[in-house]
């Protein structure tokens, strides 16, 4: 009888020992499978969750076999493996990747289903390369054309930004990717990004720099989210109390990681308590350099450990870090649902054409395109960029691309490659960290005096220049040093001008740029950094074969004291002043006021009725579209009501194309200043000659309010509003007012 009790004591032990514990158990809801992981984890574990222990990697549990987090950049692809240990590349040969259109380019497209293929084609490269967290998209607001990151952000308005990254976000994680959005917050220029303190109203904070992160994170549902730089109300953004911890946590409900930039963190203290989940990228050996493995020295390593030993920090705190980390790592590494990923296919590439062809922006066409292949003779294609290929330099974003088409391949392709000869006419260093080399003047001279005596016996001449990705073009960690293109562009191409009427001025950058040659040139097209399949895009669009459809991401002022960021000056406004205000651990740092406040982009140009050259939304196309009679479903919105705008477009020109049908909305009367107008809603249709659509967009009371500070609360005034539907944020195709009342 005792054998037998004992044998089936035994039997019960093995078998809840076989059971599978719940921190395992995929069925399980997340938050208990978190809280069963702690149950079973010891101080140092939770503590070893918090902080990196390589350059892009943290650790798991290896005792409990819950694995590594490994991300990556982020956010125009995969970026190639970089060393264990430091930020050199570790030269694998199996790390090539599809380079997408830079974020500016998608943001060109104004079309979210082109977002949404961007997140899936990314997250199925990342799930092919092992990377758990892909660290992007950049949500930033440009705002002023020489902040060095532009690139990799989606312009200058919040509303396009959230429209655009929601998708992204949603399809990228649908897969068990973990999008990291990036960089919370007000990151908007590189000089003395490590920590300039942003002073700015919370009407502009919330209204301009975070609505984007906040439907990233309510409506894409990211799963973690990158601190910025830069500091707030005097503390660093990647451990800010009330931007962390009130706002994020508080106000948006956040349950995802919260990631250091890397080396974000400068202080164990307000790292521990101020709502940081993970430290990543911090330099070792005394924080000084990354020439030692000494992990332990991070913030939220052995000094988080101390702090917690003397009881400075709840136990409650520690677990909800190690939570966050954990809760992250389910979703993404230990997610056994997820696909296996794939890499440069075709429907890759597919995608990062169509996102391609749809960027590229027509600012200026007196005819001269499309240029026929049967009609363009002798073709002269003109620039460094034509044969450059940038998805190399520019910071983190940098790819390595497995395949490149560049536009003057593309272009041979098209024409002919005995139609078409170059030259380069203008050439920049290479991309080097942080300089931007220059090329000797007389070797400029004589490739300028090269390209214009060619120009002189072309047909036709098509200029592929613009800025670059290196540092002071389009480049992390260095802003861009002023407003007009570099190594002589300018000059080229007015000799050229002179030499040659016929020119497609198609010039490549991650934003705007002076064009005193404006009213000289013929034809000017605005592109994007297109990545892999850039070229056959750029050669598309002036063939005619693409029918371009993208409208600018952001305001192109004529010069730079035009925006708004810059009307005050550079001390104070951009980049700010050094030494203003003490800094936690470096004596002083520099102070940047955003005096333009809630007037940013086209709500400056707008509302101080500064004409910008070429405006928000602006983009022609081969075709032309007319604007019906504008239609709303009633004069009078009330309470919680909502009410409807109705117009049609016709394609009244002779080839198919698509028009984005852009919505602004106005404020007549505030007891506050608002914009003249702001964007409410978009959408892009696609039309066959002589086709005729309805597009009808719903307001709500939501679209009409600002951030009122003295009540931390939106608010909206009753009073008569005015709807603006237009084809840019200037060309008003129609208009019409309703009365809003509580
Ligand atoms: C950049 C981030 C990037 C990180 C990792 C930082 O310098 O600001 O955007 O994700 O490095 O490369």
């Amino acid at each position: 009888m005792k054998a037998i009790t004992l044998i089936a004591a035994s039997a019960v032990s093995l078998a809840a020992a076989a059971q599978t514990p719940v921190y395992l158990d995929e069925s399980a809801p997340i938050t208990d499978r978190v809280a069963d992981a702690l149950s079973r984890m010891t101080l140092e574990e939770k503590v070893a969750l918090s902080h990196a222990q390589s350059k892009f990697t943290s650790p798991g549990v290896p005792r409990l076999g819950i694995p590594e987090l490994h991300m990556s950049d982020g956010p125009h692809g995969v970026r190639a493996e970089v060393n264990w240990n430091d930020w050199g590349y570790a030269g694998w040969t199996n790390d090539s990747v599809t380079a997408f259109p830079a974020l500016t380019a998608l943001a060109a497209t104004w079309n979210p289903s082109l977002a949404a293929s961007y997140g899936k084609a990314v997250g199925e490269e990342a799930l092919y390369r092992d990377k758990h967290v892909m660290l992007g998209p950049g949500l930033n607001i440009c705002r002023t054309p020489l902040c060095g990151r532009n690139f990799e952000y989606l312009g200058e308005d919040p509303y396009l930004t959230g429209e655009l990254a929601v998708p992204y976000i949603q399809a990228m994680q649908n897969q068990g990717v973990a999008a990291c959005v990036k960089h919370f917050a007000v990151n908007n220029q590189e000089t003395w990004r490590d920590n300039v303190d942003v002073v700015l109203s919370d009407r502009a904070l919330y209204e301009i720099y975070l609505p984007a992160f906040r439907r990233a994170v309510q409506d894409g549902g990211a799963w973690s989210i990158m601190g910025a730089y830069n500091q707030i109300w005097g503390e660093h953004c990647c451990h800010n109390a009330r931007l962390l911890n009130d706002i994020l946590r508080g106000e948006w409900g956040f349950d995802g990681c919260v990631i250091t930039d890397w080396g974000g963190a400068h202080d164990t203290r307000q790292a521990a308590l101020n709502g940081l989940d993970l430290e990543m990228g911090t330099y070792t050996d005394g924080l000084q350099s990354d020439n030692s493995l000494g992990y332990e020295y991070y913030y939220l390593a052995n000094p988080y450990l101390d702090l917690i030993r003397k009881g400075e920090v709840p136990m409650e705190v520690v677990d909800e870090k190690a939570g966050h980390v954990l809760t992250l790592i389910f979703r993404t590494a230990m997610n056994r649902n997820k696909p296996w990923g794939s890499m440069c296919t075709p429907e890759h590439y597919a995608t990062a054409k169509a996102i391609g062809d749809e960027s590229i922006i027509l600012l200026k066409n007196n005819g001269l395109l499309p240029l026929l292949p049967d009609k363009a003779g002798r073709v002269l294609v003109v620039g460094d960029n034509a044969t450059r290929r940038l998805t190399d330099g520019g910071g983190s974003s940098e790819l390595k691309p497995k395949d490149y088409i560049t536009p003057l391949d593309a272009i041979r392709a098209k024409y002919g490659a005995e139609n078409v000869a170059y030259a380069r006419g203008y050439m920049a260093g290479p991309p080097v960290w942080g300089q931007d080399i220059p090329v000797p003047r007389a070797r400029l001279d004589s490739m300028r005096a090269e390209a214009v005596a060619m120009a002189k016996d072309a047909d036709v001449v098509i200029y592929i220049g613009g800025l670059n990705k290196n540092a002071t073009q389009d480049c992390e960690g260095v802003d861009r040093v002023k407003y007009s293109l570099s190594y002589d562009q300018n000059t080229l191409i007015d000799e050229i001008l002179d030499a040659n009427p016929n020119v497609v001025i198609a010039n490549i950058s991650g934003c705007a740029y002076e064009m005193p040659w404006i009213k000289r040139a013929p034809a000017v097209m605005h592109i994007s950094y297109l990545g892999t399949m850039g070229g056959a895009s750029i050669a598309d669009a002036i063939s005619g074969d693409v029918n371009p459809s993208g409208k600018l991401p952001y305001s192109i002022p004529v010069r730079l004291a035009d925006c708004g960021a810059h009307a005050s000056g550079q001390e104070v406004c951009f980049p700010g002043v050094e030494n203003a205000v003490p800094d936690i651990n470096r004596g002083m740092a520099p102070q940047v006021e955003y005096q333009e406040d809630i007037l940013v982009g086209y709500r400056w140009h707008d509302t101080k009725k500064i004409p910008a050259l070429f405006p928000f939304g602006h983009g022609l196309s081969y075709t032309k579209f007319d604007y019906g009679k504008l239609t709303l479903s009633d004069k009078n919105l009330n309470g919680d009501g909502t009410l409807t705008a109705t117009i049609s477009v016709t394609n009244a020109g002779p080839v198919a194309g698509k028009e984005t049908v852009q919505l602004y909305i106005g404020d007549d009367k505030c007891s506050v200043l608002r914009p003249v107008k702001e964007l409410k809603g978009f959408e892009k249709v696609t039309l066959a000659p002589g086709e005729t659509t309805e597009v009808t967009f719903t307001i709500t009371p939501d679209d009409l309010k600002f951030y009122d500070p003295a009540t931390s609360q939106w608010t909206v005034e009753p009073g008569k509003f005015t709807i603006y539907i237009g084809a840019s944020s200037t060309d008003i195709r129609a208009k019409s007012t309703f009365n809003y009342s509580k």
